[in-house]
Formats: structure tokens, sequence, C-alpha cells
């Protein structure tokens, strides 16, 4: 199911704390499920002062987590371990919001959840988890997959050891800053996650 979120048109329809809160729930949801969203791809930024594009692959909002698939071999998950802290920055430009999330990272092998994401992807998704690891250093261009699989759907046999190569990264998120860009003045608004869970909100000059 296709989830829709206008627009902004006017400052005024975030006169209220929670009216910001409500939208940026909005847009994490439809950013996790439209693959067309300008916010399904954004970049996760770990505690080595490293960036990446990510897909989001699910949003939990009452968990407050964002679910992203990578290789255990990549190299932002050293660093993940080591310090879970992390940052993930969205942008709409059409609707001319940014949202700023910060919260802590877990790499998750042989979960419930990453089974499940496992089993619920295709055979050609599963085949980006083949091969040599993120990173390695080759002798010519290469997209580091055996080449009998070069341009080929690899049978559920040949993905056996792929398994191994796949995690879920894990974000729950703690703080959030929204951004609008009004031309009649900016908004700004951010928001924490107290110990009781709920979200507590105050305007900030943008
Ligand atoms: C549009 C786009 C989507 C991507 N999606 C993912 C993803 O879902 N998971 C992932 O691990 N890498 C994804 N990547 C690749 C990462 O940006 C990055 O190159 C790779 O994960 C290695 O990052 P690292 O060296 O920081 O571990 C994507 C790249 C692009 C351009």
């Amino acid at each position: 199911m296709l989830f829709v979120v206008a627009p902004p048109t006017s400052r005024r329809m975030f006169d209220q704390l929670d009216d910001v809160h409500v939208d940026l729930t909005n847009r994490l949801i439809r950013a996790a499920r439209d693959r067309r969203s300008p916010m399904h791809t954004p970049a996760v930024v770990t505690s080595d002062v490293d960036a990446r594009t990510m897909v989001l692959r699910e949003f939990d909002s009452q968990a407050w987590t964002l679910r992203f698939h990578t290789d255990t071999r990549a190299p932002k998950v050293a660093p993940i371990e080591a310090d879970p802290r992390v940052a993930v920055l969205f942008y709409d430009k059409g609707a001319k919001i940014q949202i700023r999330a910060r919260g802590t990272a877990a790499i998750l092998r042989d979960a419930e959840v990453t089974r499940s994401a496992w089993e619920n992807g295709s055979n050609f998704a599963r085949r980006c988890y083949m091969g040599d690891g993120p990173g390695v250093a080759a002798d010519t261009p290469t997209s580091g997959l055996p080449e009998e699989l070069e341009g080929t759907e690899p049978t559920d046999e040949q993905l056996q050891p792929a398994w191994e190569n796949f995690a879920v990264l894990l974000v729950t998120l703690r703080e959030l800053d929204w951004l609008y860009l009004a031309h009649t003045g900016h908004v700004r608004a951010q928001f924490a996650q107290g110990d009781s869970g709920a979200w507590e909100g105050r305007w900030v000059s943008p």
C-alpha cells in the first residue's frame, strides 16, 4: 500500500509541535514503504566520521527503529560495533523538509528479524551478499561477484554461503530534528525521547 504524505502548503500547518511530530512520523513511514520517496535512501553516518547511502527497509513507529540491510564484511560494521552511535539524514527536496535522526545501531546476525528479511528478499537481492565483500581491492573494475553469476539469478543452493554475510542494521532512534524551509520563514523543531519513551519537543531557531 502506498503511503502518501503531501508537501506542506503553509507553515501554519506546523503551529503545534504535535503536528510536526505527526508529519515527521508519516514521512518516515512513507520513506520505508515507497521506493519513490526522496527519503527512501538516507545517508547513514557512523562514529568513524563516515557516511553512506542506504535503502531504508522498514520504520517501526512504535519501537522507533529503522531497519537497513548490510554485508557483515562491510567496513561500516566494525565502527558500529565499537561505538554504536549513528545519525541518519533525510531530505525531501519537493517538500523542503530535512529530518536528522540520531540513535544507536546494532548489527543483527542470525536474528529472527534477519532471517525474515533474508527470506523475503529475491535471489537477485541476495546475490549482493555473494562474492567479495565491500571494499576488497581489485586490479580491474569488478562487481566482486563470481563470473558465472554476472547477470544471472543465483539458485537457492548457490546462495547458501551468502546468508553468512547478511545482517540487519537496526537503528533505535532517540533524537529527531525536523526543518521545514518556508519562504515566509523556516521552521525547526527537535524531539528527544525521555526514559518513559515519550517524545518531548521544542522549537528552535533554524
Ligand atoms: C542508492 C544506494 C543504495 C544503497 N543501499 C545500500 C544498502 O541498503 N545497504 C548497504 O550496505 N549499502 C548500500 N549501498 C552502498 C553503500 O552506500 C556503501 O557503498 C556500502 O555499503 C559500503 O559502505 P561501507 O564501506 O561504509 O561499509 C547503497 C548505495 C546506493 C548508491
